[in-house]
């Protein structure tokens, strides 16, 4: 560094600069990168700059003990977690899980999950625990835990193969990797799939997005059951701060009266019926996607059900799609989840396209906040 100093001073510092990093580059290659330095370069990524993060309590109730009114109990709220770039985008995603939040914070295999990939492209993240699940612990009812041996289970749903242990060849999880499974299948919360349990997500979610703490540009990214909740969700607000919904294998979906469906008011799986003018509201939100994975045929029950919604939101003025991740992107081998896949870069592409097209990447700030935040 010494030498270089001097030789910038003896021949000006402009030959000088462009030897000192010249001299420099194989320096700090060799220093930072213990593995090559090619590999290394290619996983650069921009740092997350964040102007904030927390959390909050929302929605809910406070009951009293008929035994002593003057004993209460605060409950059934939810529990929103958030991070605010430090020059965030207008669109909010809310990131709403059906199994454990942890699905939106890492790959299957540790890597980069859909919470930091947005927020280093400036969007505010939220991460959402509907009443009674995960952080939102604080039930108004009696609850009972029985162990329900639920791991084989979990393997099926989440679509990483036929049967427990016998993966799709092509699945985007790391199949070698036993940790990867035990990771994934011990991540997962108890969880209430009841009619009972969607109506109370909704009204929580409806209250949150209502409130404003949640901007006024909210994009819900739903995982399995979530997707039927956010649908309602939409419906029961009373504001128009829900400008999009993203729905991941949406187990659920809403439909309008009229229509000979049969409404399911005891499982957590819809179908649920709203009168017409309620529905409607869904063809208020500015963009709507079913997203489903290559492993799931068009056949399929609920992939029948988001052609039929998608179709009848459309009819009433709406902007909805079904996404199949296969046959419209080309990608094989998604799992029930797969933003947390393999190749979850290349799912948050399609994303990224989905927002654009909507208007809804935009910045809310100044001009030069998108200069200073650098274009991505
Ligand atoms: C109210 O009192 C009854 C009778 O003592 C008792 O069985 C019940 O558990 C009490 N309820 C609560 C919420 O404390
Ligand atoms: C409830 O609070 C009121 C007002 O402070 C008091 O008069 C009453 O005795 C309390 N009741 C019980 C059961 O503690
Ligand atoms: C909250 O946590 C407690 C203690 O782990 C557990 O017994 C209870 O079932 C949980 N509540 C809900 C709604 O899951
Ligand atoms: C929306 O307004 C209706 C009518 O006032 C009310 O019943 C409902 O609870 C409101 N929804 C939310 C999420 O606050
Ligand atoms: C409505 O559905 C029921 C059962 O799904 C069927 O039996 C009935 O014929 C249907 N009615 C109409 C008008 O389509």
């Amino acid at each position: 560094m010494q030498d270089s100093g001097r030789h910038a001073r003896q021949h000006g510092s402009h030959s000088g600069s462009t030897l000192a990093i010249a001299m420099m580059l194989p320096l700090l290659l060799a220093t930072t990168t213990p593995v090559n330095a090619a590999s290394s370069l290619r996983d650069w990524k921009e740092p997350i700059i964040l102007d904030r993060s927390g959390g909050f309590q929302i929605g809910g109730t406070i009951i009293h003990n008929p035994n002593n009114t003057n004993q209460t109990l605060s409950c059934d709220h939810g529990y929103m977690e958030y991070f605010i770039p430090w020059t965030p985008r207008q669109t909010s995603l809310v990131m709403w899980h059906s199994s454990s939040t942890q699905v939106w914070q890492n790959r299957w295999d540790g890597g980069q999950g859909y919470k930091d990939m947005f927020l280093r492209r400036g969007y505010p993240v939220y991460l959402w625990d509907g009443p009674r699940v995960g952080r939102a612990n604080w039930s108004c009812r009696p609850i009972t835990y029985i162990p329900q041996y639920r791991d084989q289970g979990n393997f099926a749903a989440w679509n990483f193969g036929p049967s427990f242990m016998n993966w799709w060849p092509d699945v985007q999880f790391p199949t070698k990797d036993p940790n990867a499974w035990q990771q994934a299948t011990s991540a997962r919360y108890d969880e209430f799939d009841t009619y009972e349990n969607v109506l109370l997500h909704a009204h929580a979610a409806a209250v949150a997005a209502d409130s404003g703490k949640v901007g006024d540009h909210i994009v819900y990214l739903t995982n399995s059951a979530g997707g039927l909740r956010a649908q309602l969700t939409a419906i029961r607000s009373n504001t128009t701060n829900i400008k999009g919904i993203v729905t991941y294998e949406s187990i659920g979906y809403v439909y309008p009266a009229g229509l000979n469906i049969t409404q399911d008011s005891f499982g957590g799986f819809g179908p649920i019926v709203v009168p017409l003018d309620e529905f409607k509201k869904l063809a208020k939100v500015k963009a709507i996607q079913f997203v489903w994975g290559d492993h799931r045929p068009r056949s399929d029950k609920y992939v029948q059900q988001s052609l039929l919604c998608a179709a009848l939101i459309n009819q009433y003025g709406g902007n909805a799609e079904v996404l199949m991740l296969g046959d419209d992107a080309g990608l094989i081998g998604s799992t029930h989840i797969p933003f947390a896949d393999l190749d979850n870069d290349k799912v948050a592409k399609l994303l990224d396209g989905f927002l654009a097209k909507n208007g809804l990447g935009g910045y809310t700030g100044h001009w030069w906040d998108f200069l200073v935040s650098g274009i991505q």
